[in-house]
């Protein structure tokens, strides 16, 4: 079973006393990426009312595979992705109630993203962030242990973060971008987008039209002051009725002040344009781009 679903599973069936333990795992895995088997039944004992069965519990744990062993000597326990994800998925539950959980949308090199119901806010996207799963991976293969192994919890909840203030950011502007309910750990709740990727039409349902929507979204982001940074055929969703698009996935984003920025949005017009150029539809591309990149030249010197 992958990791958010058997986060979910487990959510439902184990006990609070190991969720507890889970918890005083996750807050030292936070600051020193791994905590000491003896510090965590310290912890356990002391902060536990009934504070019995650690061995047991933290067991269960094991067998859930929400915790693993850091180091060779078992000494060393650090959380694993699932063990994350029950923790955010628990959070997020106990504000938005989830009834259902399910299939998986998208499996990234750094991401996981399922789709859930909730009955606060209906149809809704989760995204776990997986920062450093294929380095992860390729430190299991070779079969020996890594710092990289517990560190992408911090930057998995960096890159959740700064995705979610770039939701905050444009919550009040003109871009059409999924309403953004909450983040929680690594883990983001998002509306769900009825609709295809960009990046798997053709035409007659490609066509420039739609070419300068997005150029459009992406004129209304630079008056937020922002660059998207990672713009391309796969992070732009069209509605259903292909009236509607959508830009998602911010992790990068950059302000405009950045030095960089007007490199990054050369390269994000580009990508996009090129798209439209393979698939045969003819711009106005220099044009549009220079234009888009001018609007954001004066908007870095009125600053
Ligand atoms: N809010 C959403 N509604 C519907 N589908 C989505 C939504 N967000 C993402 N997706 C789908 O999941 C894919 C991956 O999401 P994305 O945020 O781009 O993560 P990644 O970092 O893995 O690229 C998208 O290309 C899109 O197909
Ligand atoms: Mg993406």
């Amino acid at each position: 079973m992958d990791d958010a679903l058997n986060a979910w599973t487990s959510l439902h069936t184990l006990p609070n006393s190991a969720i507890r333990i889970l918890l005083l795992a996750e807050s030292k895995c936070k600051i020193f990426g791994s905590v000491k088997k003896n510090t965590l039944k310290y912890l356990y004992e002391k902060h536990s009312r009934e504070n019995k069965n650690f061995k047991d519990f933290l067991n269960l744990l094991f067998e859930s595979k929400l915790v693993a062993w850091e180091s060779r000597n078992k000494e060393l326990i650090r959380l694993t992705f699932s063990g994350y994800d029950l923790l955010a998925l628990r959070s997020i539950n106990k504000k938005f109630n989830i009834t259902s959980f399910g299939s998986n949308i998208a499996r990234g090199k750094e991401s996981d993203l399922y789709v859930a119901e909730c009955s606060s806010v209906g149809s809704c996207v989760i995204k776990f962030y997986r920062i450093g799963r294929t380095s992860f991976r390729d430190v299991k293969r070779k079969r020996s242990f890594s710092k990289l192994s517990s560190s992408w919890l911090i930057h998995s909840t960096k890159a959740a973060t700064s995705e979610a203030r770039a939701y905050e950011l444009l919550k009040n502007s003109e871009v059409n971008v999924p309403k953004f309910f909450w983040r929680n750990r690594h883990a983001l709740l998002l509306e769900y987008i009825e609709g295809k990727r960009l990046s798997s039409l053709e035409e007659p349902e490609l066509n420039a039209e739609l070419f300068y929507q997005i150029i459009l979204q992406v004129k209304h982001m630079l008056k937020t002051k922002f660059v998207h940074v990672d713009l391309n055929p796969f992070n732009i969703l069209v509605s259903s009725d292909r009236k509607k698009v959508y830009i998602i996935d911010f992790p990068q984003w950059v302000p405009l002040t950045h030095p960089n920025s007007l490199f990054y949005l050369s390269r994000d017009l580009n990508n996009v344009a090129s798209f439209f150029e393979q698939k045969g539809i003819r711009l106005d591309r220099e044009k549009v781009i220079n234009e888009t990149l001018n609007l954001a030249k004066q908007l870095i010197e009125s600053e």
